[in-house]
């Protein structure tokens, strides 16, 4: 039988390259966005790929998208062989500055938005009679370690790989299989259109001024200059759902190697170092009051 998979936030990067990976597998693919409309290019790529995708409305913020989209799969197929859990945002912002509402709309898409799409699709995960299911969280390189002003973000995918690690716990004895896959800076829209700024932020009354102008300069560089292509996501994505015993740990993409020896073997206080020089978050000297930057 066809492995029925169905992924989130397919109208662009990730998502988009994993639907059209899949689908040329043989996977019956339920490529979710929550505006249809956003779906040209999926639409072009499959196409022109000669591969068949079910695109299907969910917004993971919307209780009432995910309980349609569950009907759609459970009355069409019966089942669903793996749940690829990757739609997801980021704000980039020093902590102070964001409002409440912020923290909670970074919350609702990255934590919430897979909670409750795992939690209405998981009778049809444990239905499907395949050897091989898989519950996919798109994590980051941010959930094992922070890129500076990337805190919140980070911060909803340290939860993220909390979750997973408890449904490897609870779905292990049904032969659900729940893996994080851990993205370095990948060229998407991520870095651009769909990031999010605290709405507050006044750099002429902001005693954080140049901690945030270094990090932003530094932020472009890492999602331009180094970042990676999407489809290496993908690839990796379709290796945890193939493999026959997958680990936790998926990191994948630029970054990923030398975060991964360092967070091992090195002490904390280096990997520090090192995320702080790469911000250029080492050339400020001690802020000393509110207005400016000290000497020291
Ligand atoms: N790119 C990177 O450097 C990077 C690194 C590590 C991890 N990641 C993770 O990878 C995942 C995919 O991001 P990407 O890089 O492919 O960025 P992207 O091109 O911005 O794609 C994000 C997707 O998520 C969708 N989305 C956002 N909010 C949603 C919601 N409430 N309901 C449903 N879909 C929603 C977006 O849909 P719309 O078109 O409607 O906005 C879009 O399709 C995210 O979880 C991100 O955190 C990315």
């Amino acid at each position: 039988m066809e492995p029925v998979t169905l992924i989130t936030g397919c109208s662009s990067g990730i998502g988009l390259e994993t639907a059209l990976l899949l689908a040329s597998r043989g996977h019956r693919v339920y490529a979710t966005m929550r505006d249809l409309s956003r779906g040209a290019a999926l639409r072009e790529r499959a196409a022109a790929a000669g591969v068949e995708l079910e695109p299907l409305t969910l917004d993971v913020t919307a209780p009432a998208t995910i309980a349609a989209a569950v009907a759609v799969v459970e009355e069409r197929e019966g089942r669903l062989t793996n749940l690829v859990n990757n739609a997801g945002f980021s704000y980039f912002g020093i902590l102070e500055h964001f409002s409440e509402d912020e923290i909670r709309d970074q919350f609702d898409t990255n934590v919430f938005g897979p909670l409750r799409v795992t939690r209405a699709f998981l009778p049809l995960l444990r239905r499907d009679a395949s050897t091989r299911r898989t519950l996919v969280n798109v994590t980051s390189l941010n959930a094992r370690v922070v890129y500076p002003l990337m805190g919140l973000y980070a911060a909803t995918k340290f939860a993220l790989l909390g979750l997973t690690e408890e449904w490897r716990h609870e779905l292990r004895p049904f032969g659900i299989r729940a893996v994080s896959v851990e993205p370095g800076p990948i060229e998407t829209k991520f870095g651009g259109g769909s990031l999010k700024r605290p709405a507050g932020y006044d750099p002429a009354g902001s005693p954080y001024r140049p901690i945030v102008e270094a990090a932003e300069e530094s932020f472009a560089r890492l999602t331009t200059r180094d970042a990676g292509p999407p489809s290496k996501v993908a690839r990796k994505i379709l290796r945890a759902i193939e493999a026959r015993n997958p680990r936790l740990h998926w990191p994948c993409g630029p970054l990923t190697k030398v975060s991964t020896l360092s967070l091992r073997f090195a002490p904390y206080g280096f990997v520090e170092w090192a995320l702080r020089r790469n911000a250029g978050l080492n050339k400020i000297g001690r802020i000393t009051h509110e207005e400016g930057v000290g000497e020291g």
